[in-house]
């Protein structure tokens, strides 16, 4: 077994954001796969891109024959798997490929990985561990006054993408009763920050406001969210890494919550300031359309367990992160044109004619 991990989704949001931690870090080499649906972005990975500590494969976290081979050929002594289709909304057109990629997928992925590890050797077999990153909305949703979810809660997803997470982490659970696979799991609340696609609320109004288009708010925007800087994510799922207790669950989270709208506001009060619009406010733009079916009320993460057991603590602010997300998205403009060219105006199309708006 070599030091090196095997990252899956590491193209995408979060993955990139720790590839690029994990090879910056001089924390050793990453095999990187990715399937790079509409997603993954290579352009994410441009700084590492020429560094030997990363390498690339483009391929399917169910594809068991390559997964098989890369094992082999890697003898790596983690998997962190990200690789998922994320849209709660994606999953409501289309569920189908939730199914495939977040059950299926996973439940290869476990296979090739258990198969893998029963052929190391005992000391080798110890210090493996697989890692699923999995997410709060598996919990279902809270009433206003009901406490932020802790590990015990009952799973009670309400969305296709929630419930195929759920499948997911259930497998990913059941490997480890049934046959002693050291895996971890985490559940984080909603991320933020740099490479997160247009699609999701945040960076989809940075987008549109610059844009000078509707800023959609399903509903009223009274949801409320549990946002944590995408950074400390990934050094939460590190820690974990390294010092979690093999079959546990560790919910991730940054202890702030806010509704929709607020952090709409938020987001246009910065703008005004680093990007002023030659009159008026961004705010101007805000524009209420139709709802989400079953959109969950509230989610809110109880981070305790893991800042206890594993003296983790996120190191930004709601206010410090969101305002180096935005002056992120000004600079890097050309990230976000090369993104949103192509199936993202498709999909832009689909999601908000119905809701009565034209963003495309
Ligand atoms: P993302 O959609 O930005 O990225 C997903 C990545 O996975 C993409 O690069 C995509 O190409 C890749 N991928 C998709 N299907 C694949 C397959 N079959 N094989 C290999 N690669 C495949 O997602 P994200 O927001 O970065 O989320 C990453 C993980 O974290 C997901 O498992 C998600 O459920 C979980 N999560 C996300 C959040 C959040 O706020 N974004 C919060 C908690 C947990
Ligand atoms: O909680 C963790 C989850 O957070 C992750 O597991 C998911 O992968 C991730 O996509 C995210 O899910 P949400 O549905 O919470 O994120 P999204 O950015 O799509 O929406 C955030 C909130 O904003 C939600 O209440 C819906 C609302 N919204 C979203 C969009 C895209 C709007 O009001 N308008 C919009 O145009």
């Amino acid at each position: 077994m070599n030091n090196c991990i095997i990252v899956t989704g590491g193209a995408g949001f979060i993955g990139s954001n720790f590839v690029n931690a994990w090879v910056k870090g001089g924390l050793g080499q990453v095999v990187n796969l990715d399937k790079l649906t509409y997603a993954g972005n290579l352009a994410n990975l441009a700084a590492i891109e020429h560094n030997p500590q990363h390498i690339f494969v483009h391929g399917d976290i169910a594809d068991s024959a390559k997964m098989d081979d890369l094992l082999k050929q890697h003898q790596p002594c983690a998997i962190v798997n990200f690789a998922a289709e994320s849209h709660v909304d994606r999953s409501i057109h289309a569920p189908g490929e939730f199914i495939q990629t977040n059950i299926v997928g996973t439940f290869n992925l476990l296979e090739s990985a258990r198969a893998y590890w029963n052929d190391l050797g005992d000391e080798y077999k110890d210090k493996f561990r697989f890692l699923h990153v999995s997410t709060d909305e598996v919990y279902g949703t809270l009433t206003a006054t009901e406490p932020a979810f802790t590990e015990t809660h009952a799973y009670q997803p309400n969305s296709p993408y929630s419930a195929s997470k759920a499948a997911s982490d259930h497998l990913v659970r059941a490997y480890y009763h049934t046959y002693k696979f050291p895996v971890l799991t985490t559940n984080c609340s909603n991320n933020y920050g740099p490479y997160h696609f247009p699609e999701k609320l945040i960076p989809l109004v940075i987008h549109n406001a610059l844009a000078g288009k509707p800023l959609p708010i399903y509903g009223n925007g009274q949801q409320i969210r549990d946002w944590l800087y995408v950074e400390d994510h990934c050094s939460a799922i590190r820690r974990v890494l390294e010092a979690g207790t093999v079959g546990e669950v560790y919910n991730i989270g940054g202890w702030n919550e806010k509704a929709n709208l607020d952090v709409v506001h938020t987001l246009c009060d910065i703008l005004d300031k680093e990007k002023p619009k030659q009159s008026g406010s961004y705010r101007d733009q805000i524009t209420f359309v139709t709802d989400r079916p079953g959109h969950d009320a509230r989610y809110a993460i109880d981070a305790s367990k893991i800042e206890r057991e594993l003296g983790w603590k996120p190191a930004e602010t709601f206010e410090t992160g969101i305002l180096k997300t935005v002056k992120w998205y000004l600079a890097h403009q050309a990230w976000v044109q090369n993104v949103t060219s192509g199936e993202y105006k498709n999909w832009v199309n689909t999601n908000y004619q119905e809701r009565g708006e034209e963003l495309a």
